[in-house]
């Protein structure tokens, strides 16, 4: 079954097409994710689907519900984290909860027992009643994922739940993630421009300019690639690309001062290819191909491996509560 519907969605700002004709079903239980640079179009999306922004065109379905006429169905369905902390800092960690379960409408004969398993399913119980301002960046979006969980939502929206944390902490909110998802059984759709992380989920969408360019599972877009990568250089690069090209396979280029050849079985490949080029190899390297690989080809550019800028950060805060600039 399918929980999330989305069919030719499009949202404009003035002649910007943030998000262009954006079509793709997510099943119920799975890990989606949303790839893409800054400025791609996935928080507007998000929040399209979260009936936080009305689509210029387009309709979506969320467990069942029209994001544009049943506006306050969907709401309740769903469990929200922001890119940015919307926790109260003065408060502490199970106060926040509390706030969160009673603007739901969670009975509190529930939110008690439930907030204290999930606090302990993060690690955070022992932090139940201390100040969210005390707690580390990899703390409070612990706290806030499982805060936007605690109504017992169907899916889970996270825009890019480990934005600005070191790769360490990253890694272990993942591990939280995944557990959530599996004992929880809620569906997550999920943000991240971290393409190691995209791994985790069970399918991706590449999102490039408001479109959607490719969904598939991790390994199936790595088959996009077409083969392995050998990176090598010689003391000709030229002539032994020309070679390569002629001998071994057509897709062969220079890159950084690199030859870059992709080759089916490159485990084989790659004795033949030191033994029979006739310029001689200085270095070689053989690597399946990653999503990095994957973004490549299919945008023909590197995704920004980076969290906005402060200048953008700033801007958007102010944007979120109703400055223009
Ligand atoms: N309220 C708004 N008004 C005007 N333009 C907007 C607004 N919200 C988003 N945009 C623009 O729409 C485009 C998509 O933005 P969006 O926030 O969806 O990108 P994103 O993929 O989430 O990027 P990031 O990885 O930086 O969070 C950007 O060019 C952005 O500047
Ligand atoms: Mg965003």
């Amino acid at each position: 079954m399918n929980i999330i519907e989305v069919n030719n969605l499009t949202r404009r700002f003035k002649e910007l097409v943030a998000v262009q004709d954006v079509s793709f079903n997510v099943a119920q239980g799975e890990i989606f994710g949303f790839l893409g640079p800054n400025g791609a179009g996935k928080t507007t999306t998000i929040k399209m689907l979260a009936t936080l922004l009305k689509p210029t065109s387009g309709e979506a379905k969320v467990a069942g519900f029209s994001v544009i006429k049943d506006r306050i169905a969907v709401r309740k369905s769903i469990g929200l984290v922001f890119q940015e902390s919307t926790l109260d800092e003065e408060l502490s960690a199970y106060e926040n909860l509390r706030f969160h379960a009673e603007f739901y409408g969670v009975p509190s004969s529930t939110y008690k027992q439930r907030s204290l398993e999930l606090l302990q399913l993060v690690d955070l119980a022992e932090r139940a009643k201390k100040k969210v301002r005390d707690f580390s960046g990899g703390m409070k979006r612990r706290l806030e994922i499982v805060r936007g969980m605690l109504h017992y939502p169907k899916v889970l929206f996270l825009d890019e739940p480990t934005i600005g944390l070191d790769p360490q902490t990253r890694a272990t909110i993942w591990q939280y993630i995944l557990k959530i998802a599996k004992q929880q059984g809620i569906t997550l759709f999920l943000t991240t421009h971290y393409l190691n992380e995209a791994e985790y989920c069970d399918r991706i969408a590449v999102i490039d300019h408001g479109k959607i360019v490719a969904l598939d599972s991790p390994d199936k877009l790595k088959e996009r690639v077409g083969g392995d990568i050998i990176t090598l250089t010689t003391d000709h690069n030229g002539r032994s690309q020309e070679f390569i090209s002629e001998h071994f396979t057509k897709d062969v280029r220079i890159e950084n001062d690199q030859i870059v050849a992709i080759v089916r079985d490159g485990n084989q490949i790659l004795p033949r290819l030191v033994r029979e080029l006739p310029e001689t190899v200085k270095s070689i390297e053989l690597k399946q191909p990653s999503l990095d690989d994957v973004f490549l080809k299919l945008t023909g550019s590197k995704i920004r491996d980076e969290a906005p800028s402060a200048a953008e950060r700033s801007k958007r805060f102010l944007r979120a509560r109703g400055f223009k600039r």
